[in-house]
């Protein structure tokens, strides 16, 4: 067999006692035929996986057998348990006589930690658009975990934009073998690979990882939840998540805790939408309620899309339907259940923004009930925006940034630390990366601190 680890490895999910090892296997990583995923013939494959707490993967190793079945693309999800909390831990795999490049991965902290907890938030990476410079950076850092909030992939045909092309089948992926093949392409970056492999990841979706804009079930027609099945089926095959896709749906909504810091609420804004509701009943009864009784500092929400109103001066519409200010009504229901130390992170803008969430946003004296950090992209494009006008029109939005990059944050007992880390180009590769601004939380208000705005 040719190496079959070219889509790199990947953990995820961390607990404070496992995490899952991810690889995908794909001889031919950009192959275009249906029935050849990845250039792999339609057989299981076996696969060992193993795990230690060094390098040389001579400490407490473990290891386990998993099959890597034609009809999960050739994916591994191995669930390792058993392990110890807030400790580092590194694993490979192997298939027939090759062997995976070495990840390192992380479990969470034991629930009684104290220890703050070292995250980075990234979204938005239109492979077309650039290079994953900031991939490289963020892999540097090694944080505790990275969350995605969406758009790992653009369902898109080829942007008129080019950067890098996308290779075999650049039309709008609507079949399983193309969504398939999409993830192939952007996990065949070796930048985005290093990130995989530096730290475990907690994803969650917007629309192009199905069709952009989609809400729930879409029209209802067959077709479309057809599509949508294959799109959510694809997502789990290249993703080191826990929970497989179960009748065309995909649980997604989930929260991953550390310590008595941080409780992150992972969110699901697409799958249960319709014109009434962003979450659904069910993960919204589910927000609420864990919102109230969760016993830690931090409350924070990972979740796509722009939750604070923003009023976009200029010709209607003037708010973004698609974002939160298409359901206000749910958006007051969380935030008026009032708890502190409320933390939202979001992205889909492709700029960088900060800001308060207000009781009332119409009345800035009303009071501050929590803040947001909405991440800009690794590559996307951004809109059109004349960001200091938009600022002038939120006076609880407190900062603006147009480059490409991805939020650096560290939650402690304290205090919650957010850095935007931002590179001037990514049209080519080689961008350094710099921290643009800091915000510091103690609780309700945001204070900016070595800000260096251009
Ligand atoms: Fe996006």
């Amino acid at each position: 067999m040719a190496n079959p680890f070219t889509l790199g490895v990947a953990s995820g999910e961390p607990l404070p006692d496992g995490v899952v090892l991810w690889t995908r296997l794909a001889v031919d990583p950009l192959g275009t035929d249906p029935r050849r995923p990845g250039g792999m013939a339609p057989k299981a494959v076996e696969v060992s996986w193993q795990l230690a707490e060094d390098e040389r993967f001579t400490q407490g190793l473990r290891r386990g057998i998993a099959q890597a079945l034609p009809v999960w693309a050739h994916s591994v999800h191995a669930r390792v348990a058993g392990l110890k909390p807030g400790t580092d831990y590194f694993y490979r795999f192997k298939a027939g006589s090759q062997q995976s490049p070495v990840g390192r991965t992380r479990t969470a902290d034991d629930p009684a930690s104290t220890r703050p907890v070292r995250f980075a938030v990234a979204n938005c990476q239109r492979y077309e658009h650039g290079f994953y410079t900031a991939y490289r950076h963020l892999a540097a850092e090694r944080p505790d975990v990275v969350f995605h909030v969406g758009d790992y992939i653009y369902e898109s045909r080829q942007s008129a934009r080019v950067v890098r092309a996308l290779g075999p089948l650049p039309g709008e992926t609507s079949r399983l073998h193309e969504y398939r093949q999409r993830y192939a392409r952007y996990r065949t970056d070796p930048d985005l690979q290093a990130a995989h492999a530096a730290a475990p990841w907690v994803p969650t979706w917007d629309d192009h990882e199905v069709l952009d804009n989609y809400r729930g079930r879409g029209d209802g027609s067959a077709a479309f939840l057809r599509r949508r099945g294959a799109a959510y089926q694809a997502y789990y095959e290249n993703q080191p998540i826990r929970v497989r896709p179960e009748d065309g749906n995909l649980q997604m909504y989930r929260r991953r805790t550390f310590g008595t810091v941080a409780d992150f609420m992972v969110l699901d804004v697409r799958q249960y939408r319709d014109a009434t509701t962003m979450l659904g009943a069910a993960q919204e009864q589910w927000l609420l309620s864990r919102l109230v009784t969760s016993p830690v500092r931090w409350r924070v929400l990972v979740q796509p899309l722009f939750f604070a109103r923003r009023f976009v001066p200029g010709p209607a519409p003037n708010l973004r339907p698609d974002s939160w200010d298409g359901h206000p009504v749910q958006r007051a229901r969380i935030l008026g259940v009032n708890v502190p130390g409320l933390v939202v992170f979001s992205g889909d803008v492709h700029n960088a923004w900060a800001g308060e969430l207000k009781a009332d946003f119409l009345d800035p004296g009303s009071a501050t009930v929590g803040v947001e950090f909405v991440g800009s992209s690794i590559t996307s494009q951004p809109p059109e925006t004349d960001g200091p006008a938009v600022l002038a029109a939120n006076p609880h939005l407190k900062f603006f940034d147009d480059r490409r990059g991805y939020l650096s944050c560290t939650a402690g007992p304290e205090e919650l630390r957010v850095a935007f880390r931002a590179m001037d180009f990514v049209d080519r590769q080689g961008a350094p990366v710099r921290t643009v601004a800091e915000f510091v939380t103690k609780g309700n208000g945001l204070t900016s601190e070595n800000a260096s705005s251009k």
